[in-house]
């Protein structure tokens, strides 16, 4: 094809929404293989703190290669900027190390569970801390998800105090960083500031893993894990596992570059349902996960929020007012 002025148009431009389909379908790929190879690590090297700085500092390498090479171009910062940038990479880090500790001490699919949560403490945000009112039909198409967790919580087998704070921790910091995000929304493409926000992010989470697994992880940790698991392994499955951690997460900013933010919340929670899906197959926790009828209901309820999700969405965008700061 061509447009109006005779210039060709590429398959890409004359269907967006094919190319939005594959940025969705990749950012829960990458997100579900780096679920499942970042719990098998805990499984040998239980140090979620570490390994959440080594996550981010794969993908600030990564990145500084990138610019070295000029794909993409390095968008300039200066000092506004950055002031902007640092609240967005703070809460980002904290929300970071905080699920790590979740995933470290739980199963998976529970820490997704508690995290299915995030679009709840969103609406919340919206409603008493920017003072937006949130409509009842929202909160209503939120109730089954609470109710789905707390059910879960009540007989999750592998539930642990650790597991389930850090994990409401890590979407208070994701609300939070959503809130900032907004007023930091620049000139600069999607993937030089997740550039910049991994970088300031790596600064963040490195004392606290320096003083709270810096001891063990000398004393015994490195050895542990390389006895266990041969040396090679160790250092290429931190690799890995850091490749997919940055490359989700420019997915997932690149994809909110092209959706509403209530879209790409909606997206998020039905990320959640394939890696959950996935994380049952490869673990077996079907067995901590539906071993009572009550426990299985959580799943159900997630997904059932991903559904009123979307039919909310098509409703407020049917609604003159829509407004896409909700969630
Ligand atoms: C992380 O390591 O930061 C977590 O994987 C975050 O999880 P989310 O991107 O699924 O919220």
């Amino acid at each position: 094809g061509s447009d109006s002025a005779g210039a060709p148009v590429g398959f890409f431009e004359k269907y967006p929404a094919l190319v939005t389909g594959f940025f969705f379908f990749m950012w829960y790929f990458l997100n579900v293989i780096f679920n499942i190879l970042n719990k098998k690590i805990y499984n040998y090297f239980p140090y979620p703190y570490f390994v959440s700085v080594v996550h981010l500092f794969v993908g600030v390498v990564y990145c500084l290669i990138s610019w070295g090479v000029g794909l993409p171009k390095r968008a300039p910062i200066d000092s506004n900027l950055l002031k902007l940038l640092i609240p967005v990479a703070v809460c980002h880090a904290l929300g970071h190390v905080t699920s790590n500790v979740s995933f470290a001490a739980v199963a998976v699919s529970f820490t997704h569970t508690v995290k299915a949560l995030e679009p709840f403490f969103n609406a919340a945000a919206s409603q008493f801390i920017l003072g937006q009112s949130i409509p009842l039909t929202l909160w209503l198409s939120l109730a089954p998800v609470v109710i789905g967790v707390s059910m879960a919580s009540l007989t999750e087998l592998s539930f642990n105090w650790i597991g389930f704070i850090s994990a409401m921790i890590s979407n208070i910091s994701f609300t939070y960083r959503s809130i900032y995000s907004k007023k930091a929304m620049t000139d600069m493409d999607s993937t030089n500031v997740y550039a910049y926000i991994s970088i300031i992010a790596l600064f963040v989470c490195l004392p606290p893993a320096i003083i709270v697994e810096g001891p063990q992880l000398l004393k015994h940790g490195f050895n542990d894990a390389i006895a266990k698991v041969g040396l090679t392994k160790f250092v290429s499955d931190l690799f890995w596992v850091g490749m997919f951690y940055h490359l989700y997460n420019q997915l997932a900013t690149n994809t909110l570059e092209r959706v509403a933010p209530l879209t790409h919340a909606v997206g998020n929670v039905l990320k959640r349902v394939f890696v959950i899906g996935f994380s049952i197959i490869v673990f077996g926790e079907l067995k901590t996960f539906s071993i009572s009828i009550p426990s299985s209901l959580h799943f159900i309820s997630i997904v059932l929020e991903a559904v009123t999700s979307v039919e909310h969405f098509f409703a407020c965008c049917r609604q003159q007012d829509f407004n896409p700061n909700w969630y």
